[in-house]
């Protein structure tokens, strides 16, 4: 049987279950991209650290596991961490699970690697302070001014989420110093990071998580979605200040637990897991008849502008470009060579409709003037009903589009805002139809 739905530039398990991106970093001039995966089944019963490296960020080989859920700290799940280089030595921080008779114990642990294959697992590891519950993970560290940094996704006594601040002399020891953030962050603060932007600002990455309960349906669903908010991390007064509000990290269906790290090009470089699908839609995902599930986005280099974060993807994708096409005339329709290309939309009346149709209309965005909001819609595979994304845009003057057979990342306005999202059509030929372009206006194509 083929699979249409293979991609050939993101990173995806050739079997079993793959979530967040964990310890992303360029570790002696090879990237490492680990990450939580199920390599048993398509659930999330089991959790280790597989492991991703690549040259490029383009070309990615499986090296399997990392690091295996084996001692009696972790053995319910190594869930997920970050990665720090010193001294030649790169640290893994991940939180180790442990469920006796069905009680929750997380501890954050230490994994030390000198060559980046064997991964050693440290005898210390870091015990949920008092005022917390055990809803305790996702350690994010990095170097501070005079210490070491972790920042650890929690959930307080009285079950509202935030985020936790630790510092360390040595990496191995760590103490607990206060909450750094934990406003409205629903029941449970995930995968939480910290960086600053452009020497100018701080960006603290969060992602609230709540359970919703569903009369009609009797059951409870969970709600979580990923939000940055842009402020001053003051490290002498360990204190975090927002200065605008925050903000959605993607308006895609398929976006959830960002992290990000910087490269020896100095470039913050952030990848997400892009399939944090509801439930239904998770058991239903037709890559489970080829025995795997989800994947990781494009990694996207982040920057600061005009005090906006714009997301962009890496520049090293542009090498895949081939089979250039342009097109001019006010309206069309073709077929994309293959599922995996790029699409380009350059304005320069930026006021005007636009209406663009991917892969057989298996997504749509359409751009309003009149209502100033740019919408997108994406065929649900569960129900084959089309669901619905807004953004507000007073604009509308560049899309950049990259699919890659059953993924769809949809840049706006150079970065300004992003949609990613899945897509699932079983039809072979790729159709592509646009209406609005001005004069002087064109679309790029390219295979990927
Ligand atoms: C986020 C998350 C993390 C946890 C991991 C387990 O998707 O729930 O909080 O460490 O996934 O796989």
């Amino acid at each position: 049987m083929d699979n249409l739905y293979k991609m050939t530039y993101h990173i995806e398990p050739n079997r079993g279950l793959i979530n967040d991106p964990n310890g992303f970093i360029q570790y002696k001039d090879t990237y490492y991209f680990f990450h939580q995966w199920n390599r048993f089944g398509l659930d999330h019963s089991y959790k280790e650290w597989g492991l991703f490296t690549s040259k490029d960020m383009l070309h990615w080989q499986s090296q399997g596991s990392a690091i295996l859920p084996d001692r009696e700290e972790d053995r319910n799940g190594v869930h997920s961490g970050s990665s720090i280089e010193y001294n030649g030595k790169l640290y893994l921080f991940y939180t180790g699970s442990n469920k006796n008779n069905g009680v929750r114990k997380s501890r954050q642990c230490i994994a030390i690697s000198e060559n980046g294959k064997t991964f050693i697992k440290q005898k210390e590891v870091i015990d949920t302070p008092n005022g917390f519950t055990e809803h305790h993970r996702d350690p994010k560290v990095w170097r501070g001014k005079n210490n070491w940094w972790m920042l650890v996704g929690a959930q307080k006594s009285d079950l509202t989420g935030a985020v936790a601040l630790y510092s360390s002399n040595d990496l191995l020891q760590w103490k607990y110093e206060r909450i750094l953030y934990d406003k409205d962050l629903d029941q449970v603060c995930e995968c939480p990071d910290l960086f600053q932007l452009n020497n100018e600002v701080d960006i603290l990455i969060c992602c609230p998580q709540k359970r919703i309960f569903i009369p009609s349906e009797n059951k409870e669903e969970v709600s979580s979605y990923a939000c940055y908010i842009s402020g001053v991390f003051n490290e002498n007064a360990m204190s975090f200040t927002p200065n605008q509000h925050r903000k959605r990290f993607d308006y895609g269906f398929d976006f959830y637990s960002p992290q990000t790290f910087l490269d020896n090009k100095g470039r913050r470089i952030m990848a997400g897991w892009m399939s944090r699908m509801e439930e239904e839609q998770e058991q239903c995902c037709p890559t489970r008849k080829f025995g795997y599930i989800h994947c990781l986005t494009l990694p996207r280099v982040l920057t600061w502008e005009n005090n906006m974060l714009y997301q962009r993807p890496i520049e090293e994708i542009f090498q895949l470009r081939h089979n250039a096409q342009i097109y001019t005339s006010s309206q069309g329709k073709f077929e994309a060579e293959t599922g995996h290309f790029e699409l380009h939309l350059i304005r320069n009346k930026t006021n005007y409709p636009f209406t663009l149709y991917l892969c057989n209309r298996t997504i749509g965005i359409t751009y309003s003037p009149e209502t100033q909001i740019l919408e997108v819609k994406r065929k649900n595979w569960v129900d084959g009903k089309m669901q619905t994304r807004q953004l507000a845009l007073s604009e509308l003057s560049e899309l950049q589009i990259f699919s890659d057979n059953s993924s769809a990342e949809i840049f706006v306005n150079d970065g300004v805002a992003v949609f990613s999202m899945r897509y699932f059509t079983d039809n072979q030929n790729i159709e592509i139809e646009y209406v609005g372009l001005q004069q002087g206006e064109k679309l790029e194509y390219f295979t990927l």
